[in-house]
């Protein structure tokens, strides 16, 4: 007993002046002082001695016991101190970004016109992107079996409906419902069936106004368009109307601006179609062309949103490509 008892302390004490972190601690602890530690089994075997012996050992033990205790105390106190939150949290570290969401760029630039042309006291109307054959082609003076139908390749979904090609439907479902004076901007989602490239994608967003009352004009209609764009793209802007046909409209136009590219100097690019809303749409929604006239404008979203920003591929505009999109 002697003899394990002088081993055992030596082992002891050369070890807890060895300690130097938490980690050395815990197994120091795991070691001597646990359950199955040195010290547990020494005491077991001081069970087992001779009666006359114990007051011997027991007096020694118990001290020895003290004392390493009194020692491991002051170095818990030391160490696990020092692992304290002060120490794992590094309060220089820059804090988290939180990434919000932002609203699109289509849809900031469908915010964008629709503000504008509200300031000009248009209110905001929107119809389904479903349409019934009607609406999007034989009310708006398409009649059936006409060449004039291929100019929007449809996706046709039951007979009599399809997904619409144009804004122009929603023009039909508010005039079926209201009479003149009419002033309307209808923004949504349009679906053609094209090859899709880097100018043209199979779903793209429009802009139609209209606006019907005693003694609308041309006139009015280009100065709104004129005023209009001066407002989106800058004043000094170039621009032009040329003659060309819309079943809905007549007569039609359709307006080009002029837009510098560094690359080619500069082209005209299309922005709109428009014109004075045809007498037989009118006849066809219950409003008297004879009293009323009105005129009727749509314009792509996309490509106006491409031109103003410098971009050349549509198919950007719907990869939902994050490097991209945080741009806006
Ligand atoms: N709906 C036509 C198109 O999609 C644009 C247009 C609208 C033209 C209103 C004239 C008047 O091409």
């Amino acid at each position: 007993m002697d003899k394990k008892l002088k081993e055992l302390s030596e082992e002891v004490y050369r070890e807890l002046e060895a300690i130097q972190s938490n980690e050395q601690l815990e197994g120091f602890r795991l070691k001597f002082l646990s359950r199955k530690g040195a010290f547990a089994q020494l005491f077991e075997e001081f069970k087992l001695l001779p009666k006359e012996e114990k007051p011997k050992y027991g007096q020694n033990l118990n001290k020895f016991r003290q004392d390493v205790n009194s020692k491991y105390d002051e170095l818990e106190k030391k160490y696990a101190s020092s692992v304290k939150s002060e120490d794992v949290f590094d309060y220089s570290l820059p804090g988290r970004k939180k990434k919000t969401g932002s609203t699109h760029i289509i849809t900031q630039t469908m915010d964008q016109i629709v503000e504008l042309f509200k300031n000009l006291g248009f209110n905001v109307h929107e119809g389904p992107e479903l349409e019934s054959d009607y609406n999007n082609f034989e009310a708006l003076n398409f009649p059936e079996d006409h060449p004039a139908r291929d100019m929007q390749d449809t996706f046709f979904v039951n007979p009599g409906f399809l997904l619409r090609t144009h804004t122009s439907p929603v023009q039909i479902r508010l005039m079926q419902k209201q009479q003149p004076p009419i002033r309307a901007i209808m923004p949504g989602k349009v679906y053609r069936n094209e090859a899709i490239s880097a100018k043209s994608y199979c779903l793209f967003h429009q802009i139609e106004g209209l606006y019907v009352d005693k003694n609308v004009t041309f006139a009015e209609l280009k100065g709104t368009l004129v005023y209009f764009a001066q407002q989106f793209f800058g004043q000094g802007l170039k621009y032009r109307f040329r003659p060309s046909f819309f079943p809905f409209t007549e007569p039609s136009a359709e307006m080009d601006i002029w837009w510098e590219t560094p690359e080619k100097g500069g082209r005209w690019l299309e922005i709109l179609g428009c014109g004075m809303v045809d007498p037989n749409v009118l006849r066809n929604v219950g409003i008297d062309p004879e009293i009323y006239t009105g005129y009727a404008f749509g314009m792509g979203v996309e490509r106006t949103c491409l031109s103003r920003y410098g971009m050349s591929d549509i198919r950007t505009l719907f990869d939902n490509d994050k490097r991209f999109l945080v741009q806006f």
